[in-house]
């Protein structure tokens, strides 16, 4: 397939999901500038950006930028709350001004949103076709998220969002908080382990972004989720096996509960049955379709 984008511009470059990015793109040969809250070579800041608009030449646009909600450290606030939700609006938005204002546009923006989009339930299944309705927190955020990213009509410019699940990788996300207690065999499921627990690998994750980067044919919302589904207890289990460990011992609904607040602890305790069907339909291949390779290579990275 022909090359035709050569500078990405990437909010939150700098985090889990955007230095997997990144170093995929320079890989390939793309130039990446990270806007950034901290300066550094190849990175510009949010002010700069409102300043000074779009950095020459940019022919695609990504925004990964977002506080982290499940921080241990932090209690569930409102000013947290507000912290992580501005973190990712705003973000989106700022973005997303500066590329209608600039004079010579990117081909393309791709904007990252959550499965938490989705109401949990224990038999509904969920695709980028299915209807959606605000119902808490998370779900509210999720669509300010998606909508924060919308570009006028006639802006002219191809737009793709990307409902994450859990995104697994050894230096991010949930696996650095679970790596340790499950490799000192203290892991177990959480609260009754019947939930789903909608997931993708770290590479699948950055290889989506570049096919969205690179195919011309793609647009609006895909699933960012692998094809296997399974429950928290499945994903124990097979983190559990990958690391040769026993992982018998059950976190408890109000231990979660207690640890990060009602509305955070839903985010563990409940799930949604997620389908990448648009994903699929528009020829993505998996490294990792199933959790048991998935968590291998997490282990072994
Ligand atoms: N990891 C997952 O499992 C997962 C699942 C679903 C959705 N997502 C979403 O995907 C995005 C990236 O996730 P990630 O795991 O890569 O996150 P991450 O490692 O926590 O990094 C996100 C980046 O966002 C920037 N950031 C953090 N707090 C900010 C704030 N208050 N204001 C502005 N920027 C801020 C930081 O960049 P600087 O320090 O350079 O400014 C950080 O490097 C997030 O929006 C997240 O909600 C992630």
């Amino acid at each position: 397939m022909p090359r035709i984008i050569n500078t990405v511009l990437i909010g939150g470059g700098s985090g889990f999901i955007g230095s997997a990015l990144t170093n995929l793109l320079r890989a390939k040969g793309y130039d990446v500038i990270v806007v950034s809250r901290m300066p550094g070579p190849q990175r510009i800041s949010w002010n700069d950006l409102a300043e000074s608009r779009l950095p020459q030449n940019v022919t695609a646009v990504v925004n990964l930028a977002g506080q982290n909600v499940l921080d241990p450290t932090r209690r569930w606030t409102p000013g947290f709350q507000q912290n992580v939700w501005a973190s990712r609006v705003n973000t989106t938005a700022s973005l997303a001004q500066a590329i209608v204002k600039a004079a010579s546009k990117p081909k393309v923006f791709i904007t990252i949103s959550g499965v938490g989009i989705y109401k949990p339930s224990s038999s509904e299944e969920y695709d980028e076709d299915s209807d959606l309705t605000a119902f808490d927190f998370l779900s509210r955020l999720c669509h300010k998220w998606e909508e924060g990213g919308q570009l006028p009509a006639g802006t002219g410019v191809r737009q793709v969002t990307v409902r994450s699940g859990v995104v697994l990788g050894k230096y991010g996300g949930m696996i650095r908080q679970l790596y340790v207690p499950f490799y000192m065999g203290l892991g177990g499921p959480i609260a009754s382990g019947k939930q789903f627990l909608p997931w993708i690998h770290i590479d699948d994750m950055a290889n989506l972004l570049a096919f969205a980067i690179e195919n011309d044919k793609v647009q609006g919302v895909l699933n960012g989720v692998a094809p296997q589904v399974v429950t928290n207890k499945e994903f124990t289990d097979a983190f559990a096996k990958a690391l040769w460990r026993p992982a018998f011992i059950p976190l408890p609904e109000f231990a979660v509960k207690l640890a990060f607040g009602e509305e955070r602890a839903k985010m563990m305790t409940e799930g949604q049955k997620v389908i990448p069907k648009r994903t699929l339909e528009y020829g993505f291949k998996y490294e990792y379709p199933d959790i048991n390779s998935a968590l291998s290579a997490v282990v072994a990275q």
